[in-house]
């Protein structure tokens, strides 16, 4: 039986671990008797407030948002983007008042079960996506037939009002840059008029922007990566673009787990100033303070001394700038003959001084198989069992427990893959994709007898 080779897994190759930076990060905040006794007692609620300040700070550079720098007011650290998606349903809704959890489909399906921890089993719907990332028009459609039907109000609230001020009717759960799983980055202008439904229909965003960090031109160019452009963050837009509700509309859910470690467990919410101080009292972190305290105060020296960004700059982008054009480059020499193609959307691109940069970046890409071919789970199923090749199939990314996503899967992502560059090297890319066209051969030939 040949190496396993897991284009599933979505995780970092444990070589690129900025070790030695953390232990010097480590040692120099336990070794200040300022700091590491601030950061061995309970945390404040929002966090070490160095960490926010530093956040803001190196968000406010990478982003540039049209508002103008991000004050950490806007800042909370987090125990990563998964803890941090629980958090903020614990205070922001109501199984009972909040009606619909939208997910952009196909879906990051590990947050299905947060949502379904929520109360929201009965309530996750998918929204499909198209080119541009979401159906804007389609969700609109679906919010007006809900809106309009006599059992879409109920007067019992579960959460009493007093305590918890802000619960909004519905939520949109998505990852609109460089999208886990479907790789697709939506739009400045599909942005706006998201925000623009949101506002309209009380819906909070609580949108993953977990893959941004990562990012490099998808043409090789002499240009620095640094100049690769991605779109505003939905929270962006939400603060550029003037609205009287001081809640706001849209939660960025950060993470340092894939451009540090997972195993940090350390991320950040962005948001209003409003929405971030109830944020932070949630029951758990009144209680034991902001999660990953300790850990905070190493990330927090990682930040200052720029040794984050010189790791994303000249290990993590390059590493997997290289690997993402291995896969692609035999995606399209052994999948592409056999019918396969990649189904990553319009890509996102900007013109600046007469040159056309187009971002590529993140962990994955997507492809479809040719539709001769059985449904996807039995090709991945064959690519275990006889080339020891797992992936990703398609109908993994359905939206739990709503039927119309299964039905819509079975014409369109669920007859797909999701590959992942991020933990093998570049000759196993290249063996898994050599491998899965050599079944894909077979099946096809198969489908002829
Ligand atoms: C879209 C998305 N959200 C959240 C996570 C998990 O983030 P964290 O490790 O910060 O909990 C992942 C990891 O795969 C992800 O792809």
């Amino acid at each position: 039986m040949s190496k396993p080779i897991n284009l599933q897994l979505g995780w970092p190759s444990t070589r690129l671990f900025p070790v030695e930076q953390l232990a010097e990060a480590t040692q120099a905040a336990l070794s200040d008797p300022e700091v590491a006794s601030s950061a061995l007692i309970y945390g404040p609620d929002l966090g070490y407030a160095p960490l926010r300040k530093s956040i803001a700070s190196w968000l406010s550079s990478f982003y540039q948002p049209a508002a103008g720098e991000i004050p950490s007011e806007r800042i909370a650290i987090t125990g990563g983007a998964s803890q941090n998606l629980a958090n903020i349903l614990q205070v922001f809704t109501d199984p009972e008042v909040t009606q619909r959890v939208w997910m952009v489909e196909p879906t990051y399906f590990l947050a299905c079960t947060i949502f379904q921890d929520a109360g929201f089993s009965e309530k996750l719907r998918g929204v499909p996506e198209n080119d541009g990332g979401i159906d804007v028009k389609w969700l609109r459609k679906a919010l007006v037939e809900f809106e309009g039907r006599s059992d879409s109000h109920s007067s019992h609230r579960t959460k009493p009002s007093e305590q918890y001020q802000k619960i909004y009717r519905h939520v949109l759960y998505l990852t609109p840059t460089f999208s886990n799983p479907s790789a697709k980055t939506m739009g400045t202008n599909v942005r706006e008029q998201l925000i623009d439904l949101v506002r309209e229909y009380d819906i909070l965003i609580i949108s993953d922007d977990v893959y941004d960090f990562l990012r490099w031109p998808e043409e090789p160019t002499s240009e620095s990566t640094k100049l690769t452009p991605i779109p505003p963050r939905l929270s962006d837009v939400d603060r550029a673009t003037s609205s009287d509700d001081e809640w706001g509309n849209a939660i960025s859910n950060g993470s340092f787990s894939k451009i540090v470690a997972p195993g940090v467990r350390v991320g950040w919410a962005e948001g209003s100033p409003k929405q971030i101080l109830r944020l932070s009292e949630t029951g758990s972190t009144r209680s034991g303070g902001a999660p990953s305290h300790l850990t905070s105060t190493f990330i927090n020296h990682l930040l200052t001394s720029g040794s984050l960004q010189k790791h994303i700059d000249e290990v993590l982008i390059p590493t997997y700038q290289s690997r993402y054009r291995v896969l692609m480059t035999a995606i399209k020499q052994y999948l592409q003959p056999l019918g396969v193609l990649i189904t990553t959307g319009s890509p996102y691109m900007e013109t600046t001084e007469n040159t056309t940069i187009v971002p590529a970046g993140g962990f994955f890409t997507y492809i479809t198989f040719p539709p001769e071919l059985p449904s996807a789970d039995i090709i991945a199923k064959r690519a275990k069992e006889e080339y020891s090749l797992i992936f990703a199939y398609g109908e993994m990314f359905v939206v739990q427990g709503d039927k119309t996503s299964s039905e819509r899967s079975h014409k369109g992502f669920g007859r797909g893959a999701r590959l992942c560059w991020a933990w093998h090297e570049e000759k196993e890319m290249q063996e898994g994709i050599e491998r899965l066209a050599k079944l894909l051969r077979i099946m096809l030939k198969e489908c002829q007898t």
